[in-house]
């Protein structure tokens, strides 16, 4: 699987400083090129959370997959992940529903939210 990863980088006071990461896989749908939707994945450091980052970054990427012809950007986030949901709803992603026990962890398997964001 091919995992595309991207640094998100912000100005300050001249200095260009990494503040997180970005990453994207495809999942296919069908065997048709219309049929592959990209996943998106998110990390801000630590001390730059709760500043817009991951939901202006989340849905600058999501509109970058687009131009490319990307239908449909989606991701996951797992049910107690609220900063990522609140994220994500910000960027223009609508919720779709949950995955039960889909991911699994060291601490067990987890139920995971889709939500997706559209062309
Ligand atoms: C999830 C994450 C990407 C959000 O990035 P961020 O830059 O902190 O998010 P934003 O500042 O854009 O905030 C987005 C929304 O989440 C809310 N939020 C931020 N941190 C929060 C927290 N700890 N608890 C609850 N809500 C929170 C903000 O208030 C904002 O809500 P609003 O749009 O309704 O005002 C970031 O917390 C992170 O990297 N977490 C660890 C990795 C992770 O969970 N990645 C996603 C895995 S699927």
């Amino acid at each position: 699987m091919t995992i595309f990863r991207w640094l998100i980088e912000m100005q300050s006071a001249g200095q260009w400083q990494e503040v997180g990461n970005l990453s994207a896989h495809a999942v296919w749908y069908g065997p048709t090129e219309s049929s592959k939707a990209m996943n998106i994945g998110i990390s801000v450091l630590e001390e730059f959370r709760g500043q817009g980052i991951g939901s202006i970054a989340q849905r600058l990427l999501a509109e970058e997959l687009h131009a490319q012809g990307v239908v449909r950007v989606e991701a996951s986030t797992d049910v107690i992940n609220i900063a990522e949901q609140r994220a994500l709803k910000s960027a223009g992603f609508i919720y779709e529903g949950t995955l039960r026990k889909a991911q699994g962890r060291a601490d067990g398997v987890h139920d995971l939210q889709v939500w997706s964001h559209l062309s």
